[in-house]
């Protein structure tokens, strides 16, 4: 395949770890799309890339909306009438004892980081299979195998994106679509659940999510690494 040819997408790529997988992928010789949640969010990314000289072009989508996420990738479909790497990255973290949180918060949390990786794929399947496979990538968490206190909204949601991504690994790989998932620990970031004042030297890099999503897209199509665990190597001792 003409390396030049090949279009990657990548959700929630305003910012973050979103941002370093788009970056990467662009230098990995991908023509990339983004996906901000607002039109605004969603132009200024793409006015910063051009500024750094990246051709990368973007379009609003809300994760939480069907219709969004099939227009979007409808949108990075007929930048060249394929699509080849799907990263479903975009995500927003609440936190908060279970008998405490917001009803509407639990449902945010859940169609953003569930349902909207969910459509996406639903979306990307077809395209992918009528050129012959792809690469589906879900941005997961540690937090989709831990558990931890104050983390039903999120917890949830990441435990079903890893059930999600499994299970469309196993229907999907038949037609040439390689599924996989990537389980980071904390990143470096202005996510939602962080707290600012947490010394953060020790965390893990946007760009350490973006080195092991180019590493799985070039993996050699013979195998699927489904699930990779991300850890800092040096996180403060307990
Ligand atoms: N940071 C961590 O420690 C960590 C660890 C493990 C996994 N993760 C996962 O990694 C992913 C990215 O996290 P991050 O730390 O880079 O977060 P971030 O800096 O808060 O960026 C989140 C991105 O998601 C977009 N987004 C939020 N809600 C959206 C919606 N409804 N529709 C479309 N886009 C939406 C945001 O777009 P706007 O700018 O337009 O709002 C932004 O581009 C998330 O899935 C997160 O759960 C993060």
């Amino acid at each position: 395949m003409n390396e030049g040819s090949r279009v990657a997408l990548v959700t929630g790529a305003t910012r973050g770890i979103g941002r370093a997988i788009a970056r990467r992928l662009h230098a990995d010789g991908f023509e990339v799309v983004i996906s901000g949640h607002t039109v605004d969010s969603t132009r200024r990314a793409v006015e910063e890339f051009d500024k750094e000289g990246l051709r990368i072009s973007g379009r609003a989508a809300d994760a939480r909306r069907e219709d969004d996420q099939k227009a979007l990738v409808e949108f990075a479909g007929s930048k060249r009438g394929r699509l080849d790497v799907l990263v479903n990255n975009a995500g927003i973290g609440e936190f908060g004892p279970v008998d405490r949180l917001d009803p509407e918060r639990f449902r945010d949390v859940l169609e953003t980081n569930l349902f909207g990786p969910f459509y996406a794929i639903r979306a990307a399947a077809p395209l992918m299979k009528k050129n012959g496979g792809g690469f589906i990538v879900n941005i997961a968490s540690l937090a989709s195998v831990n558990a931890f206190a104050g983390g039903a909204a999120y917890n949830a949601s990441k435990f079903g994106l890893l059930g999600l991504s499994e299970a469309s690994m196993l229907d999907l790989r038949h037609d040439g679509i390689r599924v996989a998932a990537v389980l980071p620990g904390s990143v470096a970031t202005e996510f939602d659940g962080h707290d600012d004042r947490r010394e953060s030297s020790w965390m893990l890099s946007a760009d350490d999510v973006a080195e092991a999503v180019s590493d799985l897209v070039r993996f050699p199509d013979r195998a699927i690494p489904s699930r990779i665990d991300l850890r800092p190597s040096r996180p403060p001792k307990k």
